[in-house]
């Protein structure tokens, strides 16, 4: 079997996400036949490294060993079984790691399967939340959620809605629900000479005068933190958070953290929040939950809010949501065995020397004449590519610069896919220093290819 026989296989029957299928007349669809570590390998025995973590899954490698044993031995003893009315090992285990590696006070854990419902649930979650609180329907008045500019939380459509990137939200714009979206504080538009800090701190005013006008009508505050990932891997400083939890507890609103992309040790500390030493109401995860390994989704709320819904049935309170594979067997071990890698191998304090390495490979690019700046938070870094350097005009998105980036890359073995114009490297925690730096030369090979014309 080669790369062109399943491609035409595939391209004649299946449909793929975040594509334009048409795109596949003119460059091929890669057929993947197996994976090792930082390593993908195509039917023609091509191989990629996997310099985004397959949409930033996977954190200790492809194959890792101590996931597949423990696949291998869940699969013998329970694949799946119904999460309503039954429980099973896996699930009790992880959510108990869950509760005492996240945040002090998350002390519930809800599962579903991806990203998005995890983001549904926490949003029908506070709704149903202050609605248990006034049970009287005239008494409600908490129906909204306020969210940043530049956000991104998922595809379905409430999370669409608190979401604010306009490439995937515009077309479907007339059956979103409407949300109050606050300028961001994306340190890209800093003034020269500011800190992240203090940039982030003077943005927070945009937030906390929303907060004050609108909070009676607002359920929560939904953020992606420290990094708005697939809003071009924009960053901002922990202060933002700080303010926000004092300013939610000051107006009563919930704080929804979306840690589904940056969860799981992407900014150098295993949750975002903990830089700024909070506790959201409700945490989002997902993604690295498994390893990259099965679709899983959690979210972790407090007592308080879990107290809410628990009451007599008749009292109707109760959160009567459900996915089919809600704390799927697999998918839970997965999600255990990579909580004991970070905790057996010490593996957020051997990151920052990694993270140290990054920086280091990444330097170069702060010189480059099309690179209007090369940010970094933890295990992610970015760089902005640009049609001006000192007035930082972008080039157009119809030029798809990018593109040509990410098709460089490939030929050379390497699987970045940048963000419009933004490359970034989101490796797995197991690459090294020669794997970052030839992701790092590679890059920059593609940049100089782009940028030519
Ligand atoms: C911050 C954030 N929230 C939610 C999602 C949605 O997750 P999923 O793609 O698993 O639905 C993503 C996906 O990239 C994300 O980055």
């Amino acid at each position: 079997m080669t790369n062109h026989s399943f491609s035409s296989r595939d391209l004649s029957v299946l449909w793929h996400p975040c594509t334009q299928m048409k795109d596949h007349e003119t460059f091929p669809i890669i057929p993947i036949k197996k994976g090792q570590g930082v390593w993908l390998e195509d039917f023609d025995g091509n191989r990629y490294l996997d310099a985004i973590s397959s949409w930033w899954v996977n954190l200790f490698g492809h194959a890792n060993p101590t996931i597949n044993a423990a696949l291998k031995d869940q699969l013998d003893t329970l694949e799946h079984v119904i999460f309503a009315g039954f429980t099973h090992e896996s699930a009790i285990k992880l959510a108990e790691k869950l509760v005492e590696v996240t945040p002090e006070g998350l002390n519930r854990c809800f599962y579903a399967d991806n990203g998005s419902t995890a983001v549904e649930i926490a949003l029908k979650m506070s709704f149903h939340y202050w609605r248990n609180l006034n049970q009287s329907p005239g008494q409600l008045q908490k129906t909204k959620f306020i969210t940043l500019e530049n956000s991104y939380h998922g595809e379905t459509l409430g999370a669409l809605a608190v979401g604010n990137v306009p490439l995937y939200k515009e077309t479907y714009a007339p059956l979103l629900m409407d949300v109050i979206t606050v300028p961001g504080p994306d340190c890209y538009y800093r003034e020269s000479g500011e800190s992240w800090a203090e940039y982030s701190f003077r943005r927070f005013e945009l937030m906390e005068s929303t907060l004050r006008d609108h909070a009676e009508t607002v359920c929560a505050v939904i953020i992606e933190p420290l990094v708005q990932c697939a809003g071009n891997m924009r960053m901002y400083d922990p202060v933002y958070l700080k303010l926000l939890r004092e300013a939610c507890d000051k107006y009563q609103v919930h704080l929804i953290a979306d840690e589904i992309a940056v969860g799981f040790g992407r900014t150098g500390t295993l949750f975002a929040c903990e830089q700024a030493a909070i506790t959201p109401d409700f945490m989002c995860l997902s993604k690295g939950l498994t390893g990259g390994y099965l679709p899983l989704s959690a979210v972790l709320t407090t007592d308080e809010i879990y107290q809410a819904f628990y009451d007599d049935y008749q009292k109707q309170t109760a959160f009567l949501h459900s996915h089919s594979y809600t704390g799927n067997a697999l998918a839970c071990r997965a999600g255990l065995a990579t909580i004991e890698i970070f905790q057996q191998h010490n593996i957020i304090e051997k990151n920052k020397q990694l993270a140290d390495i990054m920086a280091r490979a990444a330097a170069r690019f702060h010189d480059h004449p099309h690179v209007a700046e090369v940010r970094q938070t933890g295990m992610i870094v970015a760089i902005e590519m640009v049609k001006n350097k000192h007035t930082r005009e972008p080039y157009p998105w119809q030029e798809r610069r990018g593109l040509r980036v990410y098709q460089y890359a490939l030929s050379k073995g390497v699987l970045l896919r940048p963000l419009g114009n933004v490359i970034y490297f989101m490796p797995p925690y197991i690459i090294t220093e020669d794997e970052l730096q030839l992701m790092a030369e590679v890059a920059w090979q593609g940049i100089q290819l782009a940028v030519r014309d």
